[in-house]
């Protein structure tokens, strides 16, 4: 484990500890190099540096690195002929460097990810959006040239552990704010990238909000539709059934009931008072569970032809 005393490395390295198939070959953190420390759902771990390892030692090496600092150690990695998953933006598609490393939304690339020597796990942000709008883009269901507005909220975790001033306590707390606005915040790129994978005729258009909660997201996305829907949760329904991960309600998510989940919870309802036909959903997900460490563990499970589940808090 790269990048193990962060928020999303902290959570992976709380899941391998309790796994039946896997055990931590190191866990690497610079700053707290020698320090052992207590994992969320207990258990302990010391820090390596990392420098100090040797990547081989692992079957698979999860990166947590931060981005811009991931894709060399992913290189080193497999270059060790060590599989890898890696959780930065370094290796996602939209972000220049993809090279035909599979995209691990898993219920979307489940049979590239199985057979893949490296994965790029998504960002947490395009993890409760795309799996909501998948359906809707592998039916054609979007009307063509349409704006589909993706307005989204998040728990500080979501960006990470360097202290800044912005994210005290006293700046976040009984707070609500946007930011990355102007349809500018770097996770439009992978969202863009799918949505042109899937030829869907889109612009999206996304405002990330930052709310005074530890973890969650909650994504509300309004899509104009080429035709009305018969059956408002059919499209969802068909696509995910069986899907263990994927929850398709009646009732509105709330974070309450996905956070420390591997999970997405998804909602649709029908707009009034507009002449286009339009829907709204309702995404929630666990940002350091399923946006991060939780999708890390599904696709290293499938990767190492583990059953999918193993270690998953559903
Ligand atoms: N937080 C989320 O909700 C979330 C969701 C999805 C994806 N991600 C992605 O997952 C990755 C980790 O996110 P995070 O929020 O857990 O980050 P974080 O809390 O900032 O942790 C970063 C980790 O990397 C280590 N690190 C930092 N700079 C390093 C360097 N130059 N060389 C080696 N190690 C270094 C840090 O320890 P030291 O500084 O002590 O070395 C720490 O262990 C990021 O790429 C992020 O974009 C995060």
């Amino acid at each position: 484990m790269l990048g193990a005393s962060g928020y999303a490395g902290r959570e992976l390295c709380s899941l391998i500890q309790r796994h039946d198939g896997l055990s931590l070959a190191f866990a690497t953190a610079n700053s707290q190099r020698g320090e052992t420390v207590e994992l969320p759902r207990g258990g302990r771990v010391t820090f390596v540096g990392t420098n100090e390892v040797r990547l081989d030692a692992a079957a698979l090496v999860f990166s947590a690195l931060p981005h811009g600092t991931s894709a060399e150690w992913v290189a080193r990695a497999r270059a060790a002929g060590v599989r890898v998953v890696d959780l930065s933006a370094d290796l996602r598609i939209g972000n220049g460097a993809s090279d035909g490393i599979p995209y691990g939304l898993t219920e979307l690339r489940r049979e590239q990810i199985r057979s893949a020597e490296c994965v790029a796990n998504p960002g947490c942000y395009p993890t409760s959006a795309l799996l909501a709008l998948a359906p809707l883009f592998e039916q054609g269901l979007i009307a063509s040239g349409a704006q589909v507005n993706i307005s989204a909220a998040s728990g500080v975790t979501g960006a990470g552990l360097s202290p800044r001033l912005d994210l005290l306590f006293g700046e976040v707390t009984e707070n609500f704010r946007a930011y990355g606005v102007e349809n500018a915040h770097r996770h439009l790129n992978e969202m863009r990238a799918l949505t042109t994978e899937y030829g869907a005729d889109v612009d999206l258009l996304f405002t990330p909000h930052l709310l005074p909660v530890a973890r969650g997201i909650l994504s509300t996305i309004t899509v104009p539709l080429a035709r009305p829907l018969t059956d408002l949760l059919d499209p969802w329904r068909t696509r995910y059934a069986g899907e263990r991960f994927i929850e398709i309600e009646q009732a509105l998510p709330e974070l309450r009931q996905v956070t420390h989940r591997n999970v997405v919870r998804i909602a649709v309802r029908q707009v009034g008072g507009v002449r286009t036909p339009t829907i709204q959903l309702f995404s929630a997900i666990d940002n350091l569970m399923k946006g991060a460490a939780g999708q890390a563990l599904q696709n290293a499970n499938l990767m190492l032809g583990l059953p999918e589940a193993t270690g998953l808090p559903a």
